[in-house]
């Protein structure tokens, strides 16, 4: 990525939680490739905030390799955009604080996310759960960030951001930018594929309703085949059919077809066809990041070149934005 280049900055960040879902890839990750040309893009695997919630020290570090991997495997080039590791770049940690210091409790007590992550592990309500969207609010706004996308879960953090980003503004004079949403122009929610009227989720108990990125063809047809649908067997995209409206979303994100298109495609067949059909193109879809997946654990050391360079690069432009933050608050010059 040029800093020169005169493109608006998009930032966005994935957390290192395991592989992703078809849910993360088409709502998030699947975007991120294409953005690359129009816009001057940063991602983060955002390791940091993961521990905000209990995690194992080696699986940890295991994730966010893969999800490393994984994001460049989605079409990331870390030769068009900076793709780094978010504790690799300390700036993150220094913005935080000073960010903190114009956040109002208040503010971080409505967040719906704190609220419903501290009713989840009630014995490990910590602080860096609470100021979690400070954190997130300091990712973006270490870069001058124009635009975050963002899904629905997402929106009230953002919305924080840019309201952090107004008062320190509005208190020590302009510095940051105030990012806006960015909403992807296709690119549905995916959901459950056991219980359609809920988002597809890593924590869903039942292994069917989840498809992951990684998993292999087979897995893939069984856990479609075994879709909840309705009993119409028609199909068709109506209100209330909200097993096929999903299946039908995303056999058009993976195909390109229009939902008429799928109906003609499908008229006078059974679910039984058109669950297979979905299974079929979603993991054919899927084959090219199974195997650059592959290719890139298989090769550390090109994910460390790659890793350590955009860590270079993030710091470099992060660093002039916290430098300018330090001036204004009154800290003493260091140099
Ligand atoms: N909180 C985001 C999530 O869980 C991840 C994230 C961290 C992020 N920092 C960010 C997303 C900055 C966008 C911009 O999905």
């Amino acid at each position: 990525m040029s800093e020169t280049e005169n493109k608006k900055i998009i930032f966005s960040g994935i957390q290192p939680t395991g592989t992703f879902t078809l849910g993360n890839y088409i709502g998030a990750v699947s975007h991120w490739g294409k953005l690359q040309e129009d816009y001057n893009c940063i991602y983060s695997i955002v390791d940091m905030h993961a521990i905000t919630v209990r995690q194992e020290p080696a699986k940890l570090r295991q994730n966010t390799l893969e999800a490393y991997a994984l994001i460049l495997a989605c079409g990331v080039d870390p030769e068009k955009s900076i793709a780094f590791i978010q504790s690799h770049v300390k700036t993150h940690a220094e913005l935080n604080w000073i960010l903190a210091c114009s956040t109002q409790f208040g503010e971080l007590s409505r967040m719906t996310q704190f609220k419903d992550k501290s009713a989840k592990h009630p014995d490990d309500v910590n602080a860096g759960l609470f100021t979690y969207p400070v954190l997130m609010a300091a990712d973006i706004l270490a870069y001058k960030t124009d635009l975050v996308p963002v899904g629905a879960d997402q929106k009230q953090h953002l919305e924080l951001a840019r309201n952090i980003a107004q008062r320190f503004n509005s208190k020590y004079g302009e510095l940051f930018t105030v990012p806006e949403p960015y909403i992807p122009k296709t690119g549905a929610k995916v959901m459950s594929l056991q219980d359609p009227t809920k988002k597809m989720s890593k924590s869903d108990e039942n292994p069917n309703a989840c498809i992951y990125i990684l998993d292999e063809p087979d897995v893939i047809m069984r856990k479609f085949k075994r879709a909840v649908t309705d009993s119409e067997a028609c199909v068709r995209y109506a209100e209330g059919k909200d097993g096929i409206n999903n299946l039908m979303s995303i056999y058009s994100v993976v195909t390109g077809k229009d939902y008429a298109e799928i109906e003609r495609e499908f008229d006078g067949k059974g679910y039984g066809d058109f669950k297979a059909a979905v299974g079929e193109a979603v993991s054919d879809h899927l084959k090219p990041v199974r195997e650059n997946f592959a290719r890139y654990m298989a090769d550390k050391a090109y994910l460390k070149e790659c890793y350590t360079k955009g860590a270079e690069m993030a710091l470099r432009i992060s660093q002039k934005t916290i430098s300018k933050a330090y001036r204004k608050v009154g800290f003493v010059d260091r140099t």
